[in-house]
């Protein structure tokens, strides 16, 4: 086991690529779409798509790292370079490091690595212990079949052996995904690979489904890449997230550390259920005016900027809502209220200078919808992001 070293990865695409090679995209768009999507994408340029644009990456050994990002960003992309299902050659650039290993150059194969596809990808005429020892079986190592599947079975947990005289189509999604990894343990990679491996899945089997994996990742310390949409998942999984846009990371932490203190608004705007709310206005005098209101933030670094164009930007559960009028405060109109109960809060959305801001409050206090009410921003519980978006507060 060792580290896992990306440098400068940039993989580019040309508009018109054999759209047999998409089929590792897991969005479930056929071509067409994905075509339509591309022109004004972010990294779209002179008629390419810079699918990895410049990233930097280093894995610690046992570390797993979730890649978070929306659709199209590059995920796969990430996890076919580190497989080596994607080379590194011109125009593609860029270095990767399995230790002492220089792996730009090495197949797939050489490298030894381990993928879960969100479809399992099993082989469906076989059952599963077949399944698991197929690889063996290829490399003519068939003598080792018998122990291998005995250990990995073990390590799979309580009813794993009794999946293993079934084929694909007796089991049901969650348990043909946990063949599918002990498939890949099984053959002890270097490093493992998800790629939205529970999407699948329905929500109670896709929980448990991920404490499992979560579970054996830990017990065995094997170095893993999970891609995921999800955040719930990417904090779940990962021990450090990378949360990527356009072909390029925006920032590499805890899920905590993103969340507390996100590089830019993009990582603002997509952590967080629902994520921070972001409200155009003017930085001026230590504080930011949306619509002819002033949220005094008393920031020494607004001081200075009268009238810049800014983004203000504060958690749903940051936001403070009165009945009356209170210091600093500013009025709005409720327009919508939601009840989670489970949560035990409730949602309170209220437009501010044209955007559609959520108040996340208990579940006890009563707001009438199309109230008037007033606001305030906790200053220590403000962000400011400037009009290109990086953070200024
Ligand atoms: N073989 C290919 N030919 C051309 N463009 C491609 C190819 N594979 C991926 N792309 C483009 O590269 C970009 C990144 O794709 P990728 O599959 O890595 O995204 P993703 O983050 O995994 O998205 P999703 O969440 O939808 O799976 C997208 O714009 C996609 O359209
Ligand atoms: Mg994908």
């Amino acid at each position: 086991m060792a580290d896992v070293k990306l440098r400068d990865i940039r993989v580019v695409f040309k508009e018109e690529s054999d759209p047999a090679a998409m089929i590792f995209g897991q969005s479930g768009k056929t071509p067409d779409d994905e075509k339509s999507d591309i022109v004004g994408q972010a990294n779209y340029r002179d008629g390419r798509i810079h699918a990895i644009d410049g990233v930097d990456l280093d894995i610690k050994n046992g570390e797993s790292i979730a890649i978070l990002g929306p659709s199209g960003c590059g995920k796969s992309t990430m996890l076919r370079v580190v497989a080596g299902l994607i080379m590194l050659d011109a125009p593609n650039q860029g270095e990767i490091e399995y230790g002492e290993e220089d792996w730009t150059r090495m197949n797939a194969k050489e490298r030894r690595v381990g993928i879960v596809f969100q479809n399992y990808a099993l082989y469906p005429h076989m059952h599963s212990k077949k399944n698991l020892g197929f690889f063996f079986k290829m490399h003519k190592r068939e003598e080792e079949v018998d122990e291998r599947v005995e250990i990995v079975s073990k390590m799979m947990g309580v009813g794993f052996d009794q999946l293993l005289d079934r084929r694909p189509k007796a089991l049901s999604g969650g348990q043909q995904q946990r063949v599918a990894i002990a498939r890949c343990i099984v053959r002890d990679p270097t490093v493992f690979l998800f790629d939205e491996p529970l999407s699948n899945l329905d929500a109670k089997l896709r929980t448990r489904t991920r404490v499992e994996i979560k579970r054996l990742l830990r017990r065995f310390n094997i170095t893993t890449v999970y891609v995921t949409h999800d955040q719930t998942e990417a904090q779940a999984m990962g021990d450090r997230i990378a949360v990527m846009q356009a072909g390029t990371i925006q920032q590499l932490g805890t899920y905590r550390e993103i969340y507390d203190n996100p590089a830019n608004m993009f990582v603002a705007g997509f952590v967080g259920a629902p994520p921070m709310n972001l409200i155009a206005g003017k930085a001026d005098n230590g504080g930011v005016h949306v619509d002819g209101h002033f949220f005094n933030l008393r920031n020494e670094s607004l001081m200075n900027s009268s009238g810049d164009p800014v983004y203000l930007g504060v958690r749903p559960e940051d936001v403070n809502l009165f009945h009356e009028q209170a210091p600093d405060s500013v009025p709005v109109d409720i327009y919508w209220v939601e009840d989670h109960y489970s949560e035990q809060r409730k949602e309170v959305t209220f437009d501010l200078g044209g955007t559609r801001v959520i108040a996340k409050r208990p579940l006890d206090e009563e707001w009438d919808r199309n109230a008037t009410v007033f606001v305030t921003i906790p200053s220590d519980k403000a962000y400011v992001f400037s009009a290109d978006e990086s953070r200024l507060v």
